[in-house]
């Protein structure tokens, strides 16, 4: 990428009428960049990819192309959101894989953490691969980039960047976003309308679940961190947690434990719950969460989320305990 230095004379966009200019000033960029031609995006849904989407279908509508890939790993209600907003409300040029058993069977008996990210990843050019080439008169490729993306590859670094692809494949690259922080992007994208659950949405990982169910991913213990992990956003966000808290989410283990339910002995497993602070993801802090609401997350997921029998607290701070367990 040439010019990737942000112009210093680029003020800071903190309110919509900053995000409006720059939105105007992007659509006629794009406009310009590839005048009647064909856009392709990978489409994750989160913050980064959803703000291009937004940005671009304002600019070349149908134009765009937006692939989701759903790898049978996100969380609850993902796809149906991405589907809802864009494919409904944007009216896009949406492209929905349900690649689940894809990935699922190629992840079959994988235990080790490295392992299963270079499956998951390799397997998501794979099936992008194979709708690129569906597609007729591709000639860009959209990213969600940002400027830190450009300043660091740190551990956060974009998981959305569909490097990989084969030389055939090779798009010039559309990146309106790429001198853009943040929270300018969160800005950009409630100017454009996106709702609140997209724009502010906590970071999650390329490999999604993927790394929060321990071991070689099995479908039982997939669905207790699906469904552990919806419970736990639910109670976030009533208890007004889920905008001060920078990560929270469930982990589940591969072992069992003994329990009690009903009078009858269980063996089933336990759920871990992460809840941190950072500023960038290289150090955190546990999130101090008041003992009575742990107690009811702890009810719920034992009452609701089939095959677990305990909930526990993660109270280590990175470091020495990373953020994510694998
Ligand atoms: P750790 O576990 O290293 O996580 O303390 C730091 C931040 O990086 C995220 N993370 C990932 N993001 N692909 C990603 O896109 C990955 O494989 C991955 N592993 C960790 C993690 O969620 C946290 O925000």
């Amino acid at each position: 990428m040439e010019n990737n230095k942000r112009p210093e004379s680029m003020a800071r966009i903190d309110n919509a009428a900053l995000a409006d200019k720059f939105i105007d000033e992007q659509v006629a960029a794009v406009k310009e960049q590839v005048g009647d031609k064909k856009v392709l995006l990978a489409l994750s849904g989160g913050v980064d990819s959803s703000v291009v989407a937004a940005l671009l279908i304002k600019a070349i509508g149908k134009n765009l192309v937006c692939v989701h890939v759903n790898h049978g790993l996100l969380r609850k209600g993902e796809p149906e959101q991405v589907i809802e907003v864009f494919g409904k409300r944007l009216n896009a040029n949406l492209v929905y894989v349900d690649a689940t058993e894809r990935f699922l069977s190629k992840l079959e008996g994988v235990a080790e953490p490295e392992k299963k990210r270079k499956i998951i990843g390799a397997e998501f050019i794979r099936v992008f691969e194979e709708e690129a080439r569906k597609q007729d008169g591709i000639e860009f490729l959209a990213q969600g980039t940002i400027y830190p993306d450009i300043l660091e590859s740190g551990p956060v670094k974009a998981h959305h960047n569909v490097g990989g692809l084969p030389d055939d494949l090779k798009f010039e690259l559309v990146e309106p976003l790429k001198f853009l922080f943040k929270d300018e992007v969160r800005v950009v994208g409630k100017t454009l309308g996106l709702p609140d659950e997209m724009v502010f949405r906590q970071p999650f990982p390329g490999p999604g679940l993927g790394v929060r169910c321990l071991g070689a991913i099995t479908r039982d213990r997939l669905e207790c961190v699906r469904e552990s992990d919806a419970i736990l956003r639910e109670e976030f966000a009533k208890n007004g947690l889920a905008g001060k808290v920078w990560q929270y989410f469930t982990v589940v283990p591969d072992f069992k434990s003994v329990g009690v339910k009903g009078g009858l002995r269980t063996f089933e497993y336990p759920v871990i719950i992460r809840a941190v602070n950072t500023k960038d993801a290289m150090t955190a802090t546990v999130e101090d969460i008041p003992y009575a609401l742990l107690q009811h997350i702890t009810d719920r997921i034992t009452k609701e989320v089939k095959g677990v029998n305990r909930v526990l607290y993660d109270l280590t701070p990175k470091p020495c305990g990373t953020i994510e367990w694998e």
